[in-house]
């Protein structure tokens, strides 16, 4: 049984004010639980403010990217380590905003993978293909390429305690989400490339899906036996639309 977790993604948005006013609500809504996993990835600046808030609560919180490195001279750069002593349970690594502005190749994604679990964050993978490579019929091959270094370089053991987010490229901030069953054929795919390496693993393993997931959309993408949660950016930032996702996670 894998319990739903729905992770938020600010993506570069918020303020000390408006953290506030959202988190407190989040704090609100959630604190009987309800049935699923929660956490939000924040701006690193916000960590303080989202650890003194959400302590104690049911509500996890995590970082967008992270440094591949664990010291040094690296300008600008954050530690997974420093992460961790603001209390992040996650961090993101290969969103597709990364990917396409920073450059980040695979590899470079695998080796932010290892350097969050060396510290022990739970590092959520996102994979996901643009609207030309979903058109030119290689979603699959895209998909296994983004999962296949992280194995190649980390071993698929590297998965058991990592989340993977797919998120189709062409369905984030879109409002284009993919449909239930699109989504679903993603997932099973990529359910099915793991257990070729690691069949106990793979059925473990939580598969979440991202791209314009809403309150109003949620409760038939989880429905899908290999959706296991949802990233969730713009629904993030409204604590109702993300408190009726997680409500939808819940059931
Ligand atoms: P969206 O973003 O929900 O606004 O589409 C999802 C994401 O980029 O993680």
């Amino acid at each position: 049984m894998r319990t739903k977790l729905v992770a938020g993604n600010w993506k570069m948005h918020g303020s000390l004010t408006a953290n506030e006013t959202l988190l407190s609500a989040l704090k609100a809504g959630l604190a009987a639980g309800v049935g699923c996993e929660s956490a939000v990835c924040v701006p690193f600046p916000f960590l303080t403010q989202v650890q003194a808030l959400l302590q104690g609560s049911p509500i996890g919180w995590g970082a967008q990217d992270v440094s591949e490195h664990a010291k040094g001279a690296y300008t600008g750069e954050v530690s997974a380590s420093m992460l961790r002593e603001f209390g992040c349970g996650y961090v993101l690594v290969g969103h597709s905003e990364r990917r396409a502005m920073h450059g980040e190749d695979s590899r470079l994604v695998a080796r932010k993978m290892r350097a969050a679990q060396a510290a022990s964050l739970v590092p959520i993978l996102c994979v996901g293909e643009t609207l030309a490579q979903r058109e030119g019929g290689v979603t699959e091959d895209v998909v296994t390429e983004q999962i296949g270094a992280v194995i190649e370089e980390l071993g698929v053991g590297s998965l058991a305690c990592a989340v993977i987010a797919y998120e189709p490229v062409w369905a984030i901030g879109t409002g284009k989400t993919a449909s239930p069953e699109q989504a679903q054929t993603v997932h099973a795919t990529i359910r099915g490339f793991v257990a070729g390496r690691d069949q106990a693993l793979a059925e473990q393993l939580r598969i979440v899906y991202g791209g314009s997931v809403k309150a109003g959309n949620a409760a038939e993408l989880f429905a899908m036996p290999d959706i296991d949660g949802g990233l969730v950016g713009g629904a993030s930032l409204d604590a109702n639309e993300f408190l009726g996702i997680c409500a939808a996670a819940g059931q």
